[in-house]
């Protein structure tokens, strides 16, 4: 039994797909992420009592809330016999394609197992972060939750018993990631896709998911180049980020390994060697700003930590 009272936790943002790996892969990043706070209470249930940061509209009742919905998923499996009080401060832009609903939902499960004595494995709370993760999504889907709760690049496969694994990252590989200041709803993002994929995208597909991880493991910087390409996803998708053809053509130009969407967008991101980082980044910067765009950008480290407890008392 655990004598805390409250525990503060931070999720790391994350980049989903990761071109290839559409709906199972994804590298967490931790230049900015969401802080979840979760007190004891004498009320039963989970209560959600302050939404503050980058938050937009956000919904308080925690089960149309991700972080809620995570949290409600723990305490009706754990039962730990108090309520919930929960504070979240998003430090994740909604709608950027950063994984800020999945930083939510990982943020309150990793803070109230420490408020609890940390009675479950890892795996056992990702299954609670899918919860909340559904709600923002309309979909179960892993690759957001996964890297923004173990760190790193992590490949999930399975989602009733899911099983992940972190892929090791060449050294000297950093990620170069741009977000342009536009709102995309992942829903919407997901609601365009067909529901059918031709045999030869199919293959092709396999084919660069293959090569990419195997290349992550053998340090070939050449498969992974070769690799790092979405033929399925990104080209439905392409037309909802203005700006997208020319930002990969300049980072491809300036020697990134490869540039794909975030997520479900807007936000862009490439792979490059350090020594380039930043050109790449002044390369996929240029058409943004002159397509009127406001943008952040990053250039980050892909073997970061996952969530952590940050204070407790
Ligand atoms: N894999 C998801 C998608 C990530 O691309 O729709 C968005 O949260």
């Amino acid at each position: 039994m655990s004598a805390l009272q409250w525990a503060t936790a931070f999720a790391p943002a994350s980049v989903g797909n990761v071109a290839i790996g559409f709906d199972i892969l994804g590298f967490a990043v931790d230049a900015l992420g969401d802080r979840v706070s979760v007190s004891r209470s004498g009320q039963p249930g989970v209560r959600i009592s302050a939404v503050s940061g980058i938050a937009g509209e956000l919904p308080t009742d925690p089960a149309q809330n991700t972080a809620g919905r995570a949290l409600l998923a723990l305490h009706e499996a754990l039962a730990p016999g108090c309520g919930f009080e929960m504070r979240i401060e998003k430090g994740i832009p909604l709608g950027s394609g950063l994984g800020g609903s999945a930083a939510s939902a990982v943020g309150a499960v990793v803070a109230a197992n420490a408020l609890l004595g940390s009675p479950c494995e890892k795996l056992e709370l990702l299954k609670f972060a899918m919860q909340g993760e559904a709600v923002a999504s309309g979909s179960l889907h892993v690759d957001n939750i996964s890297p923004s709760l173990f760190g790193g690049l992590v490949l999930t496969v399975g989602i009733d018993h899911p099983r992940v694994k972190r892929i090791p990252v060449p050294q000297g590989v950093c990620a170069v990631i741009v977000h342009p200041h536009m709102f995309l709803a992942t829903r919407q993002a997901r609601a365009i896709l067909k529901r059918e994929v031709p045999l030869s995208d199919f293959v092709w597909q396999t084919a660069n998911l293959a090569g990419f991880i195997s290349g992550c493991y053998t340090n070939d910087l050449d498969m992974i180049r070769a690799s790092f390409e979405d033929v399925v996803i990104e080209p439905q998708r392409q037309a909802l980020i203005p700006g997208f053809a020319a930002v990969r053509s300049a980072a491809l130009a300036a020697g990134a390994l490869g540039c794909s969407i975030s997520g479900a967008g807007p936000t862009l991101f490439a792979w490059a060697l350090e020594a380039q980082a930043q050109t790449v980044l002044a390369a996929m910067r240029a058409p943004l700003i002159a397509g009127g765009a406001a943008i952040d950008e990053w250039v980050v480290d892909l073997d970061r930590e996952g969530a952590r407890v940050v204070a407790s008392g």
